[in-house]
């Protein structure tokens, strides 16, 4: 099957040019003006619309096992969500239980997304147990193309683990070429703090956030990439949520340190102020790290443009608000974590950074795709339009108006963190791998269509 796109305007991380699209099976054939109609067999007018790169989620639970429930996507319903908001590829986490082998998460994951991924996805893995053959294990992983693994500085008894298991991890990844990942927060000093809180009857879900301090979030990102220096490995931050943890990157990348780091459109848009709405509907905004004051956004802002901030994704990990942010009900510590978020972030980062002035079209893309591809090892196949790249194409009409809201998005859960917000810009078409899986809000995709994609292990030659 061949499909020629029309009078587009192409915007990759370099340039923004006037230019038709040739696709020939799953792949970008020629990106020229000029291309005859006759080279394909079926046409694509995208005149006035914008050819982006299809949008790349470095950051996404699906179907996890977390605060005694499961969050409310599965593979199906989050990536075609995902789709409806213009993202192709998706790179979610299995989690390695304690005591047991990597391998056996990779299979459980393997088997929550095969026959249910709409979009393409990759793996990272979290590891809670370096013990027996864990090193080894890292390896394996490598060569399954799981390129990349989360460790956690918080959640103690959970999911955190120690300085000496991270310093190993950083070790092995600066041999097998894989990036350790950071969750970067006190996980001990929290709990402390936490517990304080819990003793002083104070349970409203406000006290999330007023409990887990930005110093808690800036002392593990500097012990994060204190750690990576001294095993000679990268290491990228997760979840960036504030101006101190920023100036710990900014430092670290200003003394040539391979630091990297993502925030989330929620860290962008939202502050501390939404988990003091009453009726417990703060809970709606509890994950962690939590938001923070509103001096924080505009520096995050910043930081995406001068570069210290390289990513943009999204932490989708919904939890529905009557049935299971309820949980937490008399208890903020018992609120499962996490907010949904996989299906908005281009029209969120869109709207608010292109259109607000902040962000140029070539950085959006950057930030949005490009960088997460490089990064994560699936550049150029992923994250640009030229030739030999996957046909992972949206077509953007930037002047659709469009209001967020938990009545029409496709995501599982009953309530969205954007309610209301009108943004100016949104997806018309989306192509994955030269299929239309979206076109003027209907979705055409297949559950199962999405391809798992082994990711390559860049060895230290980091975006
Ligand atoms: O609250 C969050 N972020 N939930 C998902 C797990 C994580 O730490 O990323
Ligand atoms: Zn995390
Ligand atoms: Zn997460």
């Amino acid at each position: 099957m061949s499909t020629l796109i029309r009078n587009g305007t192409v915007v990759t991380a370099e340039r923004t040019f006037r230019a038709d699209v040739l696709i020939e099976g799953e792949t970008v054939r020629e990106v020229r003006e000029g291309i005859p109609g006759a080279a394909a067999e079926t046409h694509i007018d995208a005149l006035g619309m914008l050819l982006l790169p299809g949008g790349i989620d470095v950051h996404t639970h699906l179907d996890m096992p977390f605060g005694g429930t499961t969050s409310s996507d599965d593979f199906e319903t989050g990536t075609r969500a995902a789709a409806f908001g213009g993202t192709t590829t998706i790179v979610d986490f299995a989690i390695q239980a304690r005591g047991t082998r990597m391998r056996d998460a990779l299979d459980t994951w393997w088997k929550k997304a095969e026959g249910r991924a709409c979009v393409d996805y990759g793996l990272h893995m979290i590891v809670t147990d370096l013990g027996g053959a864990g090193l080894e294990d890292m390896d394996d992983m490598v060569r399954e193309g799981v390129a990349s693994f989360k460790l956690f500085m918080a959640y103690p008894n959970v999911l955190m683990v120690d300085d000496g298991t991270i310093f190993r991890a950083l070790s092995q990844s600066a041999k097998n070429g894989a990036l350790i990942c950071m969750h970067a927060e006190n996980g001990g000093v929290i709990d402390v703090i936490v517990q304080r809180a819990l003793a002083e009857g104070k349970t409203a879900p406000i006290y999330h956030a007023l409990t887990r301090p930005a110093t808690a979030e800036a002392e593990a990102v500097h012990r994060a990439i204190a750690l990576a220096e001294m095993a000679g490995a990268p290491v990228y931050i997760v979840h960036l949520s504030s101006e101190d943890a920023l100036n710990q990157v900014r430092e670290a990348r200003d003394r040539g340190l391979p630091a990297f780091a993502e925030t989330c459109p929620q860290y962008l848009l939202l502050t501390i102020e939404e988990l003091t709405r009453p009726n417990f509907e703060g809970a709606k905004y509890v994950f962690t790290p939590p938001l923070r004051e509103e001096w924080h956004p505009p520096k995050l802002w910043d930081g995406l443009r001068r570069d210290h901030l390289q990513v943009i994704s999204t932490d989708h990990c919904p939890f529905c608000f009557r049935d299971q942010k309820t949980l937490g009900k008399d208890d903020f510590t018992k609120i499962p974590n996490g907010g949904p978020g996989i299906e908005n972030r281009l029209q969120l980062i869109h709207h608010y950074g292109v259109n607000d002035g902040k962000l140029t079209l070539n950085r959006f893309v950057e930030l949005v795709s490009t960088t997460p591809a490089r990064i994560f090892g699936m550049y150029p196949r992923k994250g640009t339009i030229s030739e030999g790249s996957d046909a992972d194409i949206v077509v953007w009409d930037p002047a659709a108006e469009h209001v967020i809201s938990a009545a029409t998005h496709h995501m599982r859960v009953d309530y969205s963190m954007y309610e209301g917000f009108r943004v100016r810009g949104n997806v018309r078409t989306v192509l994955l791998r030269g299929r239309a899986i979206v076109d003027g809000g209907r979705f055409l995709g297949k559950a199962g269509e999405g391809m798992y994609l082994k990711r390559a292990a860049r060895g230290g030659a980091w975006a």
